[in-house]
């Protein structure tokens, strides 16, 4: 169930975007909530473009703690904040709000690294696929701990402009999505949404890779199953939504979040 903004219902803890009707955020918390025995309430809240800060003034005023941002909220959530973490400020993009004093941190970059804990990749080189915000955030968090990366967008110009604001070389942006030498092949697109298939020279990837997927379905998406074809190993984003869900909720609540309740929930 989604709620305009104006009428958002008495709750603690929301998910604003636009749309937002298909997110599992409000199940996933709700399963934290109820493991953890804490009498919250987290909802879905539709916000048109245009309107974040009249929205997150309004939830504000009547008594919401936290907000997570969602697709296409994320910079003018950043824009409303006064308290920035600088992680939040170089990814240019919030995720997760504390709506009494204005702060706000990003956890989509933090929670995709817990996510490649316990992984054997070697060499920390990626392939990363998509030039778009979500390319850029992975891309920071990603540079930040070591990883060499090369770009391909279908977009070659988006590619080479995102290059240019992570300080990568242009050699770093391929004119064909080559995965030869990466140990990480990770796709930001949302080509999967639409089931379409992205140009990947999958006979030059190397054996051991790990093919990672932000985008979950039910079925394996079409890269994820041509990665499995090629024998790579592969995963889709359900668990990054689950530790960036989870850091938002330890940030708002100072608590460790139950994260296998919060999986198990959404799976
Ligand atoms: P986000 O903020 O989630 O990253 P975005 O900014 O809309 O979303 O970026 C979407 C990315 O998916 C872009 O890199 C886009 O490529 P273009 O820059 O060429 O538009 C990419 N994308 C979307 N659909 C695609 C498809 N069918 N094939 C290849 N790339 C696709």
């Amino acid at each position: 169930m989604t709620f305009p903004w104006r009428e958002a219902p008495e709750a603690e803890f929301a998910v604003i975007g636009h749309p937002v009707n298909h997110t599992k955020s409000p199940r996933m918390h709700s399963a934290a909530y109820y493991a953890l025995g804490l009498p919250y309430r987290y909802v879905a809240i539709d916000v048109p473009v245009g309107e974040v800060d009249v929205a997150l003034e309004h939830l504000r005023s009547v008594g919401y703690r936290g907000v997570n941002v969602t697709v296409p909220h994320k910079e003018d959530a950043l824009a409303w904040s006064v308290d920035v973490e600088p992680l939040a400020a170089r990814v240019r993009a919030a995720n997760t709000i504390r709506l009494a004093d204005r702060a706000c941190i990003n956890t989509d970059a933090p929670g995709f690294l817990d996510t490649l804990e316990g992984f054997d990749l070697g060499p920390k080189r990626a392939l990363l696929l998509g030039a778009g915000g979500s390319a850029r955030a992975l891309a920071v968090a990603l540079s930040g701990t070591g990883y060499e990366l090369t770009l391909y967008n279908r977009t070659f110009d988006k590619a080479i402009q995102l290059a240019k604001e992570l300080d990568l070389s242009e050699e770093s942006v391929l004119r064909s999505a080559d995965p030869q030498g990466a140990s990480l092949i990770l796709n930001t697109t949302s080509a999967s949404l639409n089931g379409a298939q992205l140009p990947i020279l999958w006979e030059r990837a190397e054996p051991g890779a790990l093919a990672y997927d932000l985008m979950y379905a039910k079925e394996p998406t079409p890269f994820l199953a041509c990665a499995s074809e090629h024998g790579l190993q592969t995963m889709d984003g359900l668990k990054m939504l689950v530790a960036q869900g989870a850091r938002s909720f330890e940030w708002w609540l100072g608590t460790a979040a139950p994260r296998e309740a919060m999986l198990e929930a959404i799976r």
